[in-house]
């Protein structure tokens, strides 16, 4: 018996544009396409939107190092992105970016509707600094010795070796990976996400979407450990958008990253009259959301994201599918590694039909 038709939007991860796409990404991209192709063969309307993540710290230095701007880098490599899905037969209906417009808008309506409800607060944290470039350091742009194990030039996060965790404060002997200088630590105020307020919605939530087992298991296992508030904001320099009422806040990138998933769908309802944003992000109808996306971004596909929405009014996703990864010698297939097929390398050579 054929269900009645639904109207269905879906979503892969935003790729960082600070690179060229490769097989990794496109296993995500193909593997969407062929679950919104079934759902179209099925009868039901079936929309797929992405975006370029164009924002945060390694895309400013890495167009800085090319002396172009940011928005440069980030237009070109999306080219790339673009042709690759035709290329590839991926079938989307839009590929935004995330520095437009439409997401600001999106992304500074959600931050004003979580202040409005109690859920922003700011607080004085410490941070390593860059005294020679006048910036901050993201975690990872700090390398020094494990304090653990001792294994020389690990990030300022986590140990590759020992795969301890701890902050580059704890680093022994610590150079900033942008000057070779040793960082300072600083002071600076930022704005935290109350997340810690949110566990009985993500709860409801998680029994309502009818995850996959690995999922409701990963998200019980962050409950018992305890939510923790979430540092929403970076300082100048920084691409991205500034924070209103301030002149040097920005909001950090995995903030406006997946509003890019609504900014994309917003892009794509101002081009075609047949398309209502509200029908399918604001509650109050029956229409469906689903976001696909790779386990290492289950925190915040999950956690964040989740709960972002359903502190500010919007609706919740109807559920979400979290994949694996295509390996190399048994390890994720990534960049840093030096482990990638681009995805042009496999054109160049096979036929993806
Ligand atoms: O992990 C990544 O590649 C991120 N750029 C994914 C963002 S997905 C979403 F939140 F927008
Ligand atoms: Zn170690």
């Amino acid at each position: 018996m054929s269900e009645a038709p639904r109207k269905i939007l879906v979503t892969s991860a935003l790729p960082y544009v600070n690179g060229l796409p490769h097989m990794g990404h496109m296993v995500e991209y193909i593997q969407t396409d062929i679950w919104v192709r079934f759902q179209k063969l099925r009868g039901h309307t079936c929309l797929y939107v992405c975006a370029a993540d164009a924002h945060g710290t390694p895309i400013m230095l890495k167009a800085r190092e090319l002396g172009i701007t940011p928005e440069e880098l980030t237009a070109t490599n999306s080219k790339e992105f673009v042709s690759a899905f035709e290329d590839f037969g991926v079938d989307m209906d839009n590929f935004h970016t995330t520095h437009s417009p439409e997401n600001e808008a999106l992304t500074v309506e959600m931050f004003e509707a979580l202040r409005e409800a109690g859920d922003i607060y700011t607080k004085t944290i410490e941070q390593a600094y860059d005294e020679q470039e006048g910036m901050f350091l993201p975690d990872r742009f700090v390398r020094g010795t494990c304090p653990f194990c001792k294994t020389p030039d690990q990030y300022g996060d986590a140990c590759e070796n020992c795969s301890k965790t701890y902050t580059p404060a704890d680093l022994i002997d610590p150079v900033s990976v942008v000057s070779g200088t040793t960082p300072v630590l600083r002071e600076s105020e930022h704005y935290f996400f109350r997340l810690g307020n949110y566990e009985e919605r993500l709860r409801k939530w998680m029994g309502a979407s009818r995850l996959d087992r690995n999922a409701v298991a990963k998200l019980e296992e962050w409950f018992e450990a305890g939510l923790q508030d979430w540092d929403i904001s970076r300082d100048a320099p920084y691409f991205g958008f500034r924070i209103p009422g301030t002149e040097d806040k920005y909001f950090y990138v995995w903030l406006d990253a997946p509003v890019g998933y609504p900014a994309s769908f917003r892009n794509l309802c101002d081009r075609r009259d047949d398309l209502d944003f509200d029908e399918y992000w604001r509650p109050g109808s029956d229409t469906e959301v689903y976001h696909f996306f790779g386990m290492d971004i289950m925190y915040f596909l999950m956690l964040f994201w989740p709960a972002v929405l359903e502190g500010s009014g919007f609706r919740t996703p109807r559920s979400v599918f979290a994949h694996g990864f295509l390996t190399v010698n048994g390890l994720m297939m990534s960049t840093s590694r030096g482990t990638v097929i681009k995805a042009r390398t496999y054109l160049d050579n096979l036929d993806p039909s």
